[in-house]
């Protein structure tokens, strides 16, 4: 067999005999035993990851582990790039994640004679909760790119218990499936983050007569796969229906990351700690304002509708903190890829120079602060704001820098809110 550009001839007419594309289109063509038989690059992959899904275990070669793994300190440097405060849930990511790649490598177990050469290091799933815009789904995002086992970002809102309109929770593996590139051993050392966690919370806190089709039966189907299991996943996704083929996945190296914002959380803590601090007990409160996440115990997740046994599952729970003003501030520009970077290399393309002075850059962050959005507020600013600048000044062939100002993002606010006249535009002219 040989691989072919044109060998046997035939011109134009070598085409791939399963899809049909002619030696031009496809990238390689491999030459079959009889003459005019060719197969392409695409198809022979195509093949391969069918023929893995129906093997449904690992291939021939020995499991992948990732390299190099990555001290905690890196990781840690590494998100501090995209994400600006939350110190102590970027450290407590960094560490379970190291550890997690810590467990997969082949190096990992101490000498026979060692006390501790018996000990299975276990995984810890981490639960993330903190108000919305604060960074949830960022530091998921931002570990994924720092990662070389395969990460995938999964919605809880998406997933409902079998029988309903909706994916089923086996759904949050076939993604993972997919971005460890159709391979089951790869995914199965891989990492799942699913966002959204607290949208499956029970409604209400006392079980309900009739069957609740979004939360409590979805978190009854996590259990297992957060815990580990073998779960049998239609590779395409959706529905598995009973002629369907499926390929099967062991979750016990998985690690999972859930994370939630958790509305209405932080009252319940409240409540715990005062009444506890009033008879007496625990630690007394210092104030009625502020966040209380930090302190939330698995009692006050329960109280919140999440069933005990998933609370369980997720051992390591972490609280975001809710961003200053000050930190709204440096998220517009300190982040490798921050919103002001962007626009600045948008107009850049144009030959425009573009800055924000500290009082323009200070105002929107006030005002996002109002927005009570974190810094997702942030972006809607910013795009209201610069929307005038990026429509008007590319074809300004004079304009050459531009510089955004307190007042213009003031106006800006005003034209959303009292329909005044548009500054930017004016400022332009
Ligand atoms: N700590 C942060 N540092 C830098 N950028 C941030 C930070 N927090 C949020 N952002 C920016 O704000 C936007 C929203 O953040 P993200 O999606 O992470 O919020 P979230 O915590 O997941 O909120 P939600 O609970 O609403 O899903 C993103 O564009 C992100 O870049
Ligand atoms: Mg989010």
């Amino acid at each position: 067999m040989a691989t072919s550009r044109g060998e046997r001839g035939g011109g134009d007419r070598t085409q791939c005999s399963f899809c049909g594309r002619a030696e031009r289109a496809a990238g390689r063509l491999v030459a079959g035993p009889t003459p005019g038989l060719f197969i392409c690059d695409a198809c022979v992959q195509l093949c391969g990851h069918m023929l893995e899904a129906e093997k449904g275990g690992k291939p021939a070669a020995a499991r992948p582990v990732p390299q190099n793994v990555p001290k905690p300190h890196e990781i840690y440097t590494f998100l501090n790039e995209y994400v600006v405060g939350q110190e102590h849930v970027k450290k407590v990511l960094s560490v379970a994640v190291h550890n997690h790649y810590r467990r997969l490598q082949p190096n990992n177990s101490l000498g026979d004679g060692h006390a501790l050469a018996d000990v299975e290091i276990e995984k810890s799933n981490v639960l993330l909760l903190g108000p919305t815009g604060t960074g949830k789904t960022l530091l998921a995002r931002t570990l994924a790119r720092c990662l070389n086992v395969p990460f995938s970002i999964s919605d809880a809102t998406t997933l409902t218990e079998a029988g309903y309109v909706g994916d089923d929770v086996e759904n949050i593996l076939v993604r993972l499936f997919q971005a460890a590139d159709f391979s089951v051993a790869r995914a199965e050392t891989g990492i799942i983050y699913v966002d959204e966690i607290d949208k499956i919370a029970r409604r209400t806190e006392n079980v309900s007569l009739t069957r609740d089709v979004s939360g409590e039966g979805v978190q009854q189907g996590l259990l297992k796969i957060l815990e580990g299991t073998v779960a049998s996943v239609p590779p395409q996704g959706g529905r598995k229906h009973p002629q369907q083929e499926t390929i099967k996945i062991n979750t016990q190296h998985i690690l999972f990351i859930c994370g939630g914002a958790f509305t209405g959380l932080d009252d319940i803590i409240r409540r715990r700690l005062s009444s506890s601090s009033a008879l007496g007990f625990g630690a007394p409160l210092r104030d009625n304002k502020g966040s209380h996440e930090a302190q939330v115990q698995p009692e006050d997740l329960i109280k919140y509708g999440m069933i005990p046994e998933f609370v369980g599952r997720l051992p390591v729970v972490t609280a975001l903190t809710p961003l200053s003003e000050d930190d709204l501030v440096r998220v517009l520009v300190e982040p490798k890829n921050c919103l002001i970077r962007q626009y600045q290399k948008l107009l850049a393309l144009d030959g425009v120079d573009l800055t924000f002075t500290d009082s323009a850059l200070r105002e929107l962050a006030r005002l996002a602060m109002r927005k009570g959005t974190g810094a997702r507020g942030l972006r809607a600013m910013l795009e209201t704001v610069m929307l005038d600048v990026m429509f008007e000044v590319p074809q300004r062939k004079n304009v050459k820098t531009f510089r955004v100002t307190r007042n213009m993002v003031q106006a800006q606010r005003a034209t959303i809110e009292e329909g005044a006249e548009n500054a930017v535009a004016a400022a332009v002219a």
